[in-house]
Order: structure tokens, then sequence, then C-alpha cells
């Protein structure tokens, strides 16, 4: 029983007692979640105890068809809503939330094109195949080599992110165009977006409107202008339109709308100086991580933005833009669940507060880094087995030396769960992988895609030695071991 007051319960509000601990709530889990006949859970038809005597623990599991599911759901959804106002609508994966080359292919075979923010992520973009024109590179400090590789292999977007970076692709573009073709102002020309900050911030459930925006990326309103007139001065760079990125797992439409608005004044003003024939409004769109979180349905948030640019150009008696959008959670957090093997748990009392159980995992922060940088919330299930135990308050802990390394903040899980059982926590897909770590000095795990009841490997996990033969004083031990030389003979 919870105390009465609120402030001094151990669970928060939203989280409510499960009347079956063992529960797979839809939404939080990929649709192709489900218990055997024996209780063990399944993903992708593949079951948890083969996923863990093939690939071991902790293992990030990828169901290709949920992604595939949610690429094509969202491209849709923008899709019909551009054409119900006559225009054009490109929907770009954005490769942060997890980047692989089979990713990068499924998603692009849905109908998607690519967004990319580091050399890295291009490399492993092209690898897969991608169309470069398909591609968009993003970043507040692009490199100059960076900047030079999406030049010479013809990215079809940059965004500009400031009056610096506007001056550092320039000289690379007319390079390339001088190179190309001896003339320099004729040749080849960079596509490009100026990202700009509405002024609006979105976090989670709720969005703040401010009069400047205290952050990194993007230049503002004000001082765009003067940005977009040197862009335009620049020959082999060709402004294609405005970029606006307000912020991420983001559950309603308004701070979009209100975005949007305020991005289509200043779009319409850049009109008058030259065309402006797109406006990219960024990702963010929000999914369920427990099953209190309830986000808009994709389509209607596709048609309130749509709806709120189309207002607001017709305001201001301008046509609508081609329009983007850069999902990458909604694509593939929901695809993605990290499976752990328990290895101790302990009862701690809180005398009249309650009792909580703590259970650790074999993984934690490293692997899962979101719960430690901002608090963000999971859920979990024993998935070897069913559990028979009443529900009772858990806390799903890692292996890492850090009492911030928490994996499942709060939970109800069954009281018999113990050493030995694996536990699945749900909608890792996105920024876990991406964000994971060699913390304490532990190899990253492997990502294993399920499909149609096989799984196969798509990021092998690293090894000890991986990780050992960075180290220069093993390495050069191994190399004199190697060449038979004594270790300690040879010195200076
Ligand atoms: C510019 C930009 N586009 C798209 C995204 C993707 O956001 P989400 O994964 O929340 O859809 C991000 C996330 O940081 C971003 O910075």
């Amino acid at each position: 029983m919870l105390p009465a007051s609120p402030d001094d319960a151990l669970a928060p509000e939203w989280l409510k007692e499960p009347a079956d601990p063992n529960d797979l709530a839809p939404g939080v889990w990929p649709a192709s979640a489900r218990r055997d006949a024996d209780g063990e859970l399944e993903l992708g038809g593949v079951g948890v105890a083969e996923l863990r005597a093939r690939f071991g623990t902790p293992l990030y599991v990828l169901d290709e068809a949920e992604v595939r599911a949610h690429a094509a759901r969202i491209k849709a959804a923008f899709d019909t809503a551009a054409a119900a106002h006559g225009v054009k609508a490109r929907v770009y994966y954005a490769g942060k939330a997890f980047l692989s080359t089979e990713v990068a292919r499924w998603v692009t075979q849905e109908g998607l094109r690519v967004d990319v923010c580091s050399r890295g992520e291009l490399e492993i973009a092209l690898a897969a195949g991608v169309k470069p024109s398909r591609i968009g590179f993003h970043g507040n400090n692009k490199s100059v080599s960076e900047l030079e590789r999406a030049v010479e292999v013809g990215v079809g977007t940059i965004i500009l992110d400031s009056a610096i970076e506007i001056e550092r692709l320039g000289a690379i573009a007319e390079r390339r165009s001088a190179a190309s073709n001896g003339t320099g102002s004729d040749g080849y020309v960079q596509r490009v977006l100026l990202r700009v900050n509405s002024g609006v911030h979105a976090e989670t459930h709720d969005f703040l409107a401010t009069a400047h925006e205290d952050q990194k990326f993007g230049t503002s309103l004000e001082a765009a202008p003067a940005l977009v007139e040197r862009i335009r001065e620049i020959p082999s760079l060709k402004l294609r339109g405005l970029h606006c990125h307000i912020g991420s797992q983001i559950f309603g439409s308004a701070g979009f709308a209100e975005s949007a608005s305020r991005v289509v004044d200043l779009h319409a003003e850049l009109r008058e100086g030259g065309e402006l024939p797109l406006l990219n409004l960024g990702g963010g769109f929000g999914i369920a991580y427990t099953a209190a979180d309830d986000p808009t349905p994709i389509e209607e948030l596709a048609t309130a933005i749509v709806e709120a640019v189309a207002r607001e150009c017709e305001v201001r008696g301008i046509p609508i833009p081609t329009l983007a959008f850069e999902p990458g959670r909604a694509v593939v957090g929901q695809a993605g669940v990290t499976l752990y093997e328990v290895g101790t748990t302990k009862e701690v009392s809180l005398g009249e507060r309650g009792e909580r159980l703590y259970v650790s995992v074999d993984g934690g922060m490293s692997d899962n880094a979101r719960p430690a940088l901002y608090g963000a919330q999971y859920s979990a299930r024993i998935a070897s087995r069913e559990g028979t135990g009443a529900p009772v308050l858990a806390r799903v802990v890692g292996s890492h030396c850090e009492s911030g390394d928490v994996v499942v903040d709060h939970e109800y899980l069954p009281s018999d769960v113990t050493p030995g059982d694996l536990l699945a926590v749900p909608a890792t897909g996105a920024y876990c992988h991406a964000l994971s770590s060699n913390y304490n000095h532990t190899p990253r795990s492997a990502v294993v895609a399920v499909r149609d009841g096989q799984a196969r490997v798509i990021v092998r996990g690293e090894t000890l030695d991986d990780l050992l033969s960075r180290d220069a004083g093993i390495a050069a031990r191994r190399t004199k071991e190697a060449t038979g030389v004594r270790a300690g003979e040879g010195e200076a």
C-alpha cells in the first residue's frame, strides 16, 4: 500500500500497480512481442532464451518489421497531410537515434531519406547505399574535413548552423566548383538550409516559448536575414529554405504549431529576396516508454503541423513550400528491447514509506545512458518466464560504479524475480546503443535484428580484447611478446 501523501510515496503518481506484472503494455512493446505457452517472451518470433544462448546479455534486440512499420506509417502520415494541401512532404530518418547499414537500408526501402550529423554517420549511410542526394547533414560544428567529404560525395542538403559555417562551406563548395569545370561560379552548387531557433522549446509533454533561445544550435530569427543574404552572395551555395527543430519526445502539436507560425513569418520575409522551396520542421515526435505515456498518433500530429503551416502561408499570401521532417525516435524507439540477466536482488526497507526491491542487471548506464542523462523513465518485465509473485515496487539498476546507474527507476515486478532471470526493457531502440559507452571498461553490446523467427547480428558486440588492445601499454607488451622480446627488455 502506498502512503496517502504523494510527496512521501515511493512510487510516482503516474505508475499504476498492474493487475498482472507480466503483461506487455500495447504501444510500449513491439507488436511482435508475446509470451509463448510457457510464459517466455518472444520478439519477432524468436524466444529470449535462444537470444541469450546465442548472443549473451546485455543484448539490444531490434524488430525489423516494427522499424519498417513505423517508417512507412510516418511517411504515409506526412504524405497524406501534405497532399491534403496540394504539397509534397519529405521524411528523413534522423540517424542519430540509431544508425547501422541495415537500418539505413530498411528505412530507405520504406521511402525515407537519411539525416546524419557526423562523418561516421555519413559513412554508414553511404555504405548502406543511400543515395547522397537523399542525405541531409546536420551539426553545430561540422569540421572542415566533414564538410569536404559531404561536398565530395554530393550530399543533397547541408543544414548550415552559423555564420562561420557559411564561410567554411562556401569556400569548400567554391573550390569544388572551380575544380569541376574551371569556371568557378558556374560549376558545383551545394544545396543548403539555414537552421533557425524559433524561440519555442518543446520538451516531453509541454512546450515553453522563450524570447531568446539560450542554446548552441542554429541562429536566432532576428539574425537569420543577414545570414541568408550572405548565403545568397556565394555562387556555389544554393539556399533551399529554413530548418527548425524544437526538441524531442514531444507529445502534442501545440509547440510545433507555434514554432511553424514564427518560422513561416521569416520564410515569407526571406522569399522576397529569392525562392525558398523547402521548409524543414525537424523531428521530435514522442513515443511511449511506459504504459503511462500517451503520445499523440503521428497522423494527428502530421495533420496539425501541416495545417498550421498552411494557415500561416495563407495569411501571408504565399505558397506552401515542400515540407520536410526528421523523426528518429519515432522510427526505431519502439522496435528495440534490451535483454539483461538479473545478477542480484535486495529489499530495502524505507520505514513507514514502504519497501523497494533493487534488481541489479548485467548492464546499465553504459548501454542506456538516458535515465542518468535526463531522468528518462522506462519499464521492465521478466522475460524468460512469467513471474508468480505479487507485484512489488522495484528499481532496476546496473552494474556500474555510480549510484545514478539506474535502468528503470520505478516499476512493479513480480516479487519472485531472481538471479538468472532474463529481464527485458522495451522502447530502447533509440538513443541507447547510439549513446552507449565503455564506462568501467565494459565492452559495448551487440545489436541483433529479429524477423520472422530469425535472429542475426547487425552490429557486433565488442570483445574485452577490443577494449584491452586500445591500451598502449597492453598493445606494446603484446607486440614485444609477438616479436619474442620479453617484457622489460629493450627499454631505455
Ligand atoms: C536537428 C534534429 N533533427 C531531428 C532530430 C530527431 O529527434 P527525434 O529522435 O526526437 O525525432 C534531432 C534530435 O536531436 C535533431 O537535433
